[in-house]
């Protein structure tokens, strides 16, 4: 039952970030992404790829999710889950600068539900897809304090 209901809840974030695929700008590459954030006041903040000229400044579905979310008043650990999808034959993998924004904004255990336009999906967690992070805490004992 629980897991059913899980299921149900990946599968609406999914279709949520399907829709926000369709709004992805990617002339460049051509390859459309979409995010669906859910904080956790049951909102979910959309994001799609944004890409440009120069390349270098694109931000990618996940990021443009997150940081929305934050403009838009959320705070770090306020967030649930977080779908991602795209147009690949393997459920769709965030990139490493993603996966470390991740690990800043969200809960350790909070579930990143990654799917394909074909239907496959899976589900990992923030502190599963980045082994080894660098933290907020690893600043602890840096030099900025001295
Ligand atoms: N991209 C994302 O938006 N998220 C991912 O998880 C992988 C890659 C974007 C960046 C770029 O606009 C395009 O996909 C091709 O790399």
């Amino acid at each position: 039952m629980a897991y059913n209901g899980l299921q149900e809840r990946y599968a609406g974030l999914l279709a949520a970030a399907k829709e926000a695929m369709a709004r992805a700008y990617s002339p460049y590459s051509g390859f459309k992404v979409g995010a669906a954030l859910l904080d956790d006041e049951g909102h979910i903040h959309y994001g799609c790829n944004v890409e440009n000229a120069a390349y270098g400044p694109t931000n990618c579905a996940e990021r443009t999710a997150l940081f929305r979310a934050v403009a838009d008043g959320k705070r770090p650990g306020q967030f649930d889950a977080i779908a991602v999808i795209g147009d690949t034959e393997e459920p769709i993998a965030p990139c490493g600068v993603c996966r470390q924004v991740l690990v800043e904004l969200c809960p350790p255990d909070m579930p990143v539900v990654m799917g394909s336009l074909n239907g496959k999906w899976s589900v990992s967690t923030v502190s599963d897809i980045l082994p080894g992070a660098f933290t907020p805490a690893s600043l602890e004992n840096g030099s900025a304090k001295q």
